[in-house]
């Protein structure tokens, strides 16, 4: 096994987006963990990423077990007068090694574009979390035959001085695939993770090679294994099946 190799160790990312109160956000933490610890091991490492609210909570829940905790979100800045936002600095206080920075709900619905995603990953690097860094096409890129151009001005964009394949992902996450239950063949899941790692090495010339690129978008127990199969897949990020203990289960239990 090479080096680089080593390094990608597969990465298997919840993101429960804006669901779970506490009793039932615990409650799913804590058939996760029992799974985690369970005989059943997996080779990969996992990150659950709940809404802030339950951060903290949930940091007590998976202490011991192996599971980190991310963040869905952070400022660009540190602290300030930035009503209802959460900061990188927050989320490492919180017990996060990682935050999602880019999704395409956040570039969607709060009109966030490359810039500010670079600015986001920044302050992420800066407080010592791991960047999960989204990218992605629409179903009209796709349809008008751009898909892997935008997938590579996004990540050239996207992506801070600084990124380095310690501390940053890429997760590829096309936005038609995104709660449709529609997803990319592997033959498109492999020319896109192909462009990340391409335009990640045109940034920062070279060391593509290490870097951990995730698939996101309607990722469920039927699909997961053919889709981590696909050459150049490093993981999975999750969002409705990751609200299922059990299903997120199956679908981590897919990289063993
Ligand atoms: P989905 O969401 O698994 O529900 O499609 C994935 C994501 O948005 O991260």
């Amino acid at each position: 096994m090479t080096p680089a190799s080593r390094s990608r160790r597969p990465l298997l990312i919840a993101n429960w987006k804006m669901n779970g109160l506490h009793a039932d956000g615990i409650e799913r933490a804590r058939a996760l963990a029992a799974h985690v610890g369970g005989a059943e091991a997996i080779d990969g490492d996992i990150v659950v990423c709940p809404p802030a609210t339950l951060l903290f909570a949930l940091r007590a829940v998976f202490a011991g077990s192996g599971v980190a905790l991310g963040g869905q979100d952070c400022h660009a800045q540190a602290e300030g007068a930035h009503t209802g936002d959460v900061s990188a600095p927050m989320l490492s206080d919180a017990g996060c090694s990682h935050v999602i920075v880019g999704h395409s709900e956040r570039r969607a619905g709060h009109g966030e574009g490359d810039e500010q995603v670079a600015a986001k990953a920044a302050a992420a690097h800066a407080a010592g979390l791991t960047a999960i860094v989204c990218v992605g096409e629409s179903a009209a890129d796709r349809d008008a035959g751009h898909a892997l151009t935008v997938i590579g001005r996004q990540v050239g964009g996207s992506l801070p001085e600084g990124a380095a394949p310690a501390n940053t992902v890429v997760a590829y996450e096309p936005v038609w695939a995104i709660g449709t239950g529609r997803t990319p063949g592997p033959a498109d899941i492999e020319a896109a993770h192909r462009q990340v790692r391409a335009g990640w090495e045109r940034r920062f010339s070279g060391g593509g090679d290490a870097l951990r690129v995730l698939y996101g978008g309607s990722v469920s127990a039927r699909n997961a294994g053919e889709i981590l199969a696909v050459p150049g897949v490093d993981g999975v990020l999750v969002g409705g099946a990751s609200l299922s203990a059990d299903a997120f289960w199956q679908i981590c239990q897919a990289c063993r």
